[in-house]
């Protein structure tokens, strides 16, 4: 006899897949102006992401470039194969219409995070053009920040 299922019961759903992104100068973390970034490292941060995507039942990829083009090609490849986005796209952020049109092409819901409190700062740093594009943003937190994206990432995409 056949088995029924429902492909919409929560036990057939597979798991949500997420992407993270970090952009240019985003690898020096943890050295980098530590007053501003803190001291924990990239490593330390996706330590921290790896656990808590075990917990929240989520796929975690992540990805790190200083180069915007390396970074535009792995938003391209995220279309269909990731379920949401969370980018930390450091300068970029204030810069890049290439990475904003990216993430709008993906048509995947974008969660913007950053370290520090982009507000606080330098007033080019207020200007962000992945803000309008993203569903929101996380911002002066330190690690948390991406951690809080994650978790945003995770709630999103279990209410769909
Ligand atoms: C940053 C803020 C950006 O203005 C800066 O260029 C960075 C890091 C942050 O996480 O606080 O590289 O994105």
């Amino acid at each position: 006899m056949a088995v029924k299922t429902n492909p919409r019961s929560r036990k057939n759903r597979r798991a949500p897949r997420v992407l993270i992104l970090h952009g240019p100068n985003l690898n020096l973390v943890g050295t980098r102006e530590p007053g501003i970034y803190g001291r924990e490292t990239l490593a330390d941060i996706e330590r921290r992401l790896r656990e808590l995507a075990g917990q929240l039942g989520v796929v975690l990829e992540t990805f790190q470039s200083n180069s915007e083009g390396k970074l535009v090609d792995r938003i391209q490849a995220a279309r269909g194969a990731a379920d949401a986005i969370v980018v930390n796209a450091g300068a970029y952020t204030h810069t890049s219409v290439a990475i904003r049109d990216a993430l709008l092409a993906t048509e995947l819901p974008v969660i913007e995070v950053h370290l520090s409190n982009t507000y606080k700062r330098e007033a080019f740093r207020r200007r962000s053009l992945i803000a309008d594009v993203a569903v929101g943003r996380i911002v002066g937190f330190g690690a948390d920040s991406y951690l809080l994206g994650l978790r945003a990432a995770a709630a999103l995409l279990a209410g769909r």
